[in-house]
């Protein structure tokens, strides 16, 4: 069967993951979770000091080091997951954290930053067979992918299932942090100058509010297959 690229984009904590990696192991494509790559950046900057007292970040030093952030993904044998390693260490964990969540959408707003990751997901599908989600994959990164997902979800939601996946996670943070978390990252993803968030005018639009898991999957799965055997 022919191999497709498959776009997912939308809002933070909508679940676009959760149904990306769900295809992907059903249909035996590659996944990749773009947003662990702007957050491998961000903790990085974190490690190395390259956040001003006011927040923003020291661009040109980040500027002078981007080529020696080296991002790549592994499948975890006991989860059968793809775990994020920035430069050979497995940082899954603490890339989802809430501090890291604070500051992730800064450092993605950068010009540079979305460059030097542009290039590396669009080599990551230059075979096809691959299953992407994030903010830009529909519109700058893979523009002529076969199929495109825009998802979404009511801000209430996205905060609950956020705070559900923490807490279980064991972080200890409140619902109010969450929520403001989610506001000011969509705000910044929505009106960053260089590839905000957008529906690609070709995307086909899910509103995941009232789905369950294995509801959405399915949906997903039938819009794959109207795809591939049309
Ligand atoms: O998991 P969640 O949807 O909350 O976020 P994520 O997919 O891990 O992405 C984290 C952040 O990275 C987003 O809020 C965006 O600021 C940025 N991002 C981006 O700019 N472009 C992408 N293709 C993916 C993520």
């Amino acid at each position: 069967m022919k191999k497709i690229i498959i776009a997912i984009d939308g809002f933070s904590s909508c679940g676009k993951s959760t149904m990306a990696k769900d295809l992907a192991k059903a249909i035996g494509y590659i996944y990749i979770d773009s947003g662990a790559m702007y957050r491998a950046v961000t903790l990085y900057c974190i490690n190395n000091n390259l956040f001003n007292p006011d927040q923003s970040v020291k661009e040109n030093e980040l500027k002078a080091q981007i080529n020696n952030i080296h991002i790549t993904f592994q499948i975890d044998l006991s989860s059968g997951n793809p775990h994020t390693y920035l430069n050979g260490t497995d940082i899954e964990n603490q890339i989802r954290s809430l501090e890291v969540s604070s500051h992730v959408s800064t450092v993605a707003a950068l010009g540079f930053v979305r460059e030097a990751m542009v290039k590396q997901q669009q080599q990551l599908g230059i075979n096809k067979g691959i299953v992407m989600d994030g903010r830009d994959i529909g519109t700058t990164v893979f523009p002529n992918a076969e199929l495109k997902i825009f998802v979404t979800a009511s801000a209430e939601i996205r905060a609950q299932r956020r705070y559900d996946e923490l807490k279980a996670k064991g972080e200890n943070i409140s619902l109010q942090d969450i929520i403001s978390n989610i506001e000011q990252r969509d705000q910044i993803d929505k009106t960053r100058a260089v590839s905000p968030l957008r529906k690609a005018e070709d995307a086909i639009l899910l509103d995941n509010s009232h789905m369950s898991i294995s509801e959405q999957k399915e949906w997903l799965l039938t819009q794959y297959h109207l795809h591939t055997h049309a």
